[in-house]
């Protein structure tokens, strides 16, 4: 059976941060809500010259090079981002053609905060299909770009990051002692739209557009919604929370997190957590936490890690490697 392994990782974000008592005099807040409601502390957020594409770049050639790789070697590229440079080309194709490579395929993918999940689910069937041998998956956003810095409820949540990893082909007995990704589970719902959402695009107002978020409704689902793609894992393979190495939730709030893992029986020890020092970067959330966990030693080779993630759609997924 053909499994689809990590071989490198990477992350980049950028050199301004922004902390909690830098909004105060901004908007209406404080330190203290902040870290109560969320757990975040502070983010990172792009200056002048740095954009989704750029961030991106510096996170994929990092993938690379831990990879052992070069572009030459990549067939496809897939970046999830909810926030690209332009309305179009994709993202994928300008961080393509900034890696110098002229070959192959590269696509945007649009999840919101799920877009990493599912960005690594259709590298998987890519792989498992035979349609491409090695796959940079990039999270890349600047969300500080779509926020209005005006609402409260909103601009203290997010921040901007990339994070990537390498996945490549290769052979496994289809056991789940494999390395490479087990198990994919994606849905979405249409229905509840207005719950999180951009309130501008191309073919609606012709702007951009600012986040608009109803937070109580989203935490509201956020567990449940979660825990229902991770149970479906563990259906499809027989493991359980037991079996798990590292939970590598989206780092949206630590509440939803702590709530989730709960839940679940994960244990504290598990959960790696990165939402306090880089706020909520959306599809980049995942791979920047997948990235500091593997570079402090945290995640080794043959560790099972769990990643979820539920965001505007809503989209929500998993995905059960063994790194
Ligand atoms: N500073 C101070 N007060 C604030 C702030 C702020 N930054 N934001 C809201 N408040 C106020 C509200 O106005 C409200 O005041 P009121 O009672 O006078 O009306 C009060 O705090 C409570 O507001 P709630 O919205 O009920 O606060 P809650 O405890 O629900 O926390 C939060 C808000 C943090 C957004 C929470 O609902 C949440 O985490 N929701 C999930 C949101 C999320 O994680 N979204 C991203 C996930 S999906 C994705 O990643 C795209």
């Amino acid at each position: 059976m053909i499994r689809s392994v990590v071989r490198g990782f990477g992350a980049h974000l950028p050199e301004q941060i922004m902390k909690n008592s830098d909004f105060e005099g901004v908007v209406d807040t404080s330190d203290e809500w902040i870290v109560q409601r969320t757990g975040i502390r502070q983010r990172h957020i792009a200056g002048e010259g740095e954009t989704t594409a750029s961030l991106g770049e510096m996170a994929a050639r990092q993938a690379l090079d831990r990879a052992n790789m070069t572009p030459a070697d990549i067939d496809l590229i897939i970046c999830a981002t909810s926030t690209p440079d332009n309305t179009f080309p994709a993202t994928a194709v300008n961080i393509q053609n900034r890696l110098g490579m002229h070959h192959g395929v590269a696509f945007d993918l649009q999840a919101v905060c799920s877009g990493f999940i599912f960005a690594v689910a259709t590298a998987d069937s890519y792989i498992k299909s035979g349609l491409a041998k090695r796959v940079l998956v990039i999270g890349a956003e600047t969300f500080s770009r779509i926020l209005d810095w005006n609402d409260r409820t909103t601009c203290v949540l997010f921040g901007d990051g990339a994070g990537a990893i390498v996945l490549e082909a290769a052979e496994g007995d289809g056991s789940n002692a494999d390395r490479g990704v087990l198990t994919a589970h994606l849905r979405s719902d249409g229905a509840h739209r207005e719950k999180l959402y951009v309130d501008g695009g191309p073919s609606t107002t012709g702007t951009v557009g600012h986040l608009r978020m109803q937070g109580r409704e989203v935490f509201k689902h956020a567990v449940g919604m979660i825990t229902d793609v991770i149970e479906a894992a563990y259906a499809a393979t027989g493991l359980g929370s037991d079996d798990i190495d590292w939970f590598v939730p989206h780092q949206a709030n630590r509440r939803i997190i702590d709530a989730s893992a709960r839940k679940l029986g994960i244990d504290d020890a598990k959960v790696v957590v990165t939402v306090d020092h880089h706020g909520n970067t959306s599809a980049a959330s995942i791979p920047l936490a997948l990235a500091e966990a593997a570079a402090d030693g945290r995640i080794k080779q043959g560790d099972l890690v769990l990643l979820e993630a539920m965001g505007g759609g809503f989209t929500w997924g998993s995905v059960l490697l063994r790194w």
